[in-house]
């Protein structure tokens, strides 16, 4: 049975004492869901949220971390580091670190190999450009940041990845993919993992969308065969908004 999950990237958002205050708020809420939850602060909030959401069931997870175990990488976070700290899951290919920062299908698998090697769980992100999918496209790009960064790994490594399709052109737009558009992906997914892994194993990962998924059309996007939850970003800053997309299945 696939897990539901819904993950909030808070990207680079909340001081130490804005991340308090928005901790507990989020524990003032109430799950009715079977959905994993999940939130996702800066680094230097991870701690704090570790230790203040430890007897929740809301974990805490990384935005990032580098690849080497240690060394000359300034301003980088390693995979040890992070467990460390209580984080188990890690978000990597997040579209603003692949534009911002030049991060490679290449760089992704040596990242992913290297949170896998830690024994984490990675939420892996890729999702095509407007520019792709008006050229119809899209799946082409999909299933190439598919390839590039995962078809190295065994089956059995599956257990740790959670996908998270992201078109581009709905981040932070408030332009959501309809839920079609939405399913017509995630079902491409999940045919490119079982043609490449078998069906036994491509039925098993969760798949999330993200991209301006709000209260107002979680439960729709949700209730497609092929989404299994959301990687939400500004809806996330804000715990009732963020629980009522938790409790949306
Ligand atoms: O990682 C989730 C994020 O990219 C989606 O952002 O603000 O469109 O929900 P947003």
């Amino acid at each position: 049975m696939r897990k539901n999950i819904v993950a909030g990237n808070w990207k680079m958002n909340n001081d130490l004492s804005q991340t308090e205050a928005l901790l507990t708020d989020l524990m003032a809420q109430t799950k009715t869901s079977n959905a994993e939850v999940m939130v996702a602060p800066t680094f230097t909030n991870l701690y704090r949220a570790f230790e203040t959401l430890r007897n929740t069931d809301i974990e805490v997870v990384a935005q990032n971390m580098h690849f080497a175990e240690n060394g000359a990488y300034t301003g980088e976070i390693s995979a040890s580091m992070l467990k460390s700290v209580g984080v188990n899951t890690v978000i990597l290919g997040h579209s603003e670190r692949r534009e911002y920062f030049n991060e490679t299908d290449e760089l992704l698998a040596k990242k992913v190999k290297t949170a896998l090697d830690h024994k984490m769980r990675v939420i892996f992100c890729f999702g095509e450009e407007l520019a792709d999918r008006k050229a119809g496209n899209e799946e082409t790009v999909v299933g190439n940041q598919i390839k590039n960064a995962l078809f190295q790994l065994q089956a059995w490594d599956f257990k740790n990845i959670v996908l998270a399709y992201e078109p581009v052109w709905a981040i932070g737009t408030g332009e959501t993919a309809s839920p079609e558009q939405a399913q017509d992906m995630h079902a491409f997914i999940r045919k490119t993992l079982a043609d490449q892994y078998g069906y036994d194993i491509a039925e098993r990962v969760s798949i999330l969308y993200g991209g301006s998924v709000k209260p107002a059309n979680a439960e729709e996007i949700f209730s497609k065969p092929d989404v299994d939850g959301g990687l939400i970003g500004g809806a996330s800053l804000n715990a009732e908004d963020f629980f009522a997309i938790v409790n949306a299945f």
